[in-house]
């Protein structure tokens, strides 16, 4: 009996054809489509993840994460809650989410490789150490070591299962050595610290509005808020689309379009165009392209390409659901999934939402062409140049964007106006004139007036 299992198990390996892949080329293949940048934003996503188990949609406040980059040694670390050793044992160092790995209700991490791949596309050493209110491990693997032993493992370098450990002194740390030289020579400029502060900045929004203290090299990284001009002429078109499907999650999506105006020459092009976020993760930003309508057709609906003279339009887009695999994005979280139909559907709406605004930004390039005194404003350019922007979540709106009628210039001004003059200690004044993004005292007279207005009057 014995032997003819023997036999058996001997014939059918004859029969097997090896097709387990190299790990060099699984981390080439794996690190290939990713940016440095990126791979280092999964990285936050995931302390962010973890601490919104905890939250939930709240408030992340008395969280931190901290990156920290140097020719020598990229670490981030957090105090959101760590890692399980059955969630590293079995999920946390798969290549890939395998089913039923925990998740996490409207999180961003889905694909299960934006851990390992990060790590990867830094360097050739790593330690992960991770504590819970009852557990704590390490894990430290050579990458050079690894890759050349033939199983796909790795091994706890310290375990402890029956810890105690206070919620406060819980936490992840990923620390990565040996640097790729590429790597290590980006950490050594400015530049590049610039770079992936500002795009953690905007990148990461929604967790640090919401609290979660991120630092880059101890610096902190503060959430820039979304703006937009909040003169009711101007007031932005918003609307709520909601897909549903016999027992898959609800995703919602809130659209946004409008005009805005940069404080900042340097920043005019990148803040032009639709921002699509997913999970509160910003995937596009400032999307200038046939991907978010530009130069699109649908529906007897045409887009032309962009060109400068939209520089004003802001589309902002947010698809929200609990089950992150219903979003349309792709692994890398820097671009969209244009085949997913809820997208498709969406963007129909997006570019629904985008032509009168794109009409009113032609109609503001006619006037700014065919005006007698270049030194003139013409009534929409004064439009565009006086109204204050605030944050988008405080901004009035409307279902359709209207361009607005104004009258010409050498025709008396029906409304009264009324000259309110007041003096205020000279440093809040500059904190209120930051926190407005106004140019002038001018526009912080009329942006708080224009606050108060909205909240309590109207
Ligand atoms: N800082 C952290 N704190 C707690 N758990 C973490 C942390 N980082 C990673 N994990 C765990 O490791 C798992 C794998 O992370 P990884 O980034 O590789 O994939 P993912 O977040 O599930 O999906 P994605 O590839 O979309 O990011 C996470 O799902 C989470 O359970
Ligand atoms: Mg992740």
């Amino acid at each position: 009996m014995a032997k003819s299992i023997a036999t058996k198990n001997k014939l059918d390996n004859a029969m097997l054809i090896d097709a387990m892949p190299t790990k060099e080329l699984f981390i080439e293949m794996l690190t290939r489509d990713i940016a440095l940048i990126p791979a280092i934003t999964d990285l936050v996503d995931n302390s962010a993840d973890r601490a919104k188990r905890v939250k939930g949609d709240g408030s992340l406040i008395n969280y931190w994460a901290r990156v920290s980059v140097s020719p020598d040694e990229f670490s981030i670390s957090d105090n959101c809650g760590g890692m399980t050793i059955e969630t590293a044992r079995k999920y946390a160092f798969r290549f890939g989410r395998p089913l039923g790995a925990p998740f996490v209700k409207h999180s961003v991490g889905q694909f299960g490789v934006g851990m390992k791949r990060a790590i990867f596309k830094i360097g050739r050493k790593f330690r992960v150490e991770s504590t819970t209110t009852e557990s704590r491990f390490v894990v430290e693997v050579d990458v050079d070591v690894w890759a050349r032993a033939p199983k796909w493992e790795f091994e706890f370098t310290e375990l402890d299962e029956n810890a105690k450990h206070e919620s406060t002194e819980t936490g992840t740390k990923v620390t990565v050595t040996r640097l790729h030289p590429d790597v290590a020579d980006k950490f050594a400029q400015d530049s590049f610290v610039t770079e992936l502060r500002n795009e953690l900045q905007s990148r990461l929004q929604d967790p640090i509005s919401r609290g979660l203290a991120t630092t880059l090299n101890t610096l902190p990284v503060d959430a820039e808020p979304m703006m937009i001009l909040s003169h009711p002429k101007l007031a932005p078109a918003h609307k709520t689309l909601k897909y549903a499907k016999t027992n898959l999650k609800l995703v919602s999506v809130k659209l946004y379009c409008g005009i805005g105006r940069s404080s900042n020459r340097s920043e005019e092009r990148t803040n032009a165009g639709w921002h699509v976020f997913c999970n509160g993760r910003l995937i596009l930003e400032g999307d200038k392209t046939d991907v978010t309508g530009w130069n699109s057709d649908a529906d007897s609906l045409s887009i032309p390409g962009f060109h400068p003279q939209y520089n004003n339009l802001r589309g902002f887009a947010y698809f929200d659901s609990d089950d992150p695999a219903r979003l349309p994005w792709n692994t890398t979280k820097t671009g969209l999934n244009t085949d997913s139909p809820i997208y498709r559907a969406v963007k129909l709406e997006m570019m629904k939402l985008m032509r009168p605004v794109v009409d009113f930004l032609n109609k503001l390039k006619d006037e700014k062409q065919n005006k007698d005194d270049p030194d003139e404003m013409g009534p929409l350019e004064k439009l565009v140049d006086g109204a204050t922007p605030i944050a988008l979540e405080k901004a009035p709106t409307r279902p359709v964007f209207t361009p607005p009628v104004t009258k010409a210039e050498s025709k008396p001004c029906e409304v009264q106006m009324q000259r309110i003059q007041y003096d205020m200690p000279y440093d809040k004044v500059i904190e209120v004139k930051k926190a407005l993004r106004a140019r002038s005292y001018k526009e912080v007279g009329a942006g708080t007036f224009d606050y108060f207005y909205h909240a309590e009057v109207k």
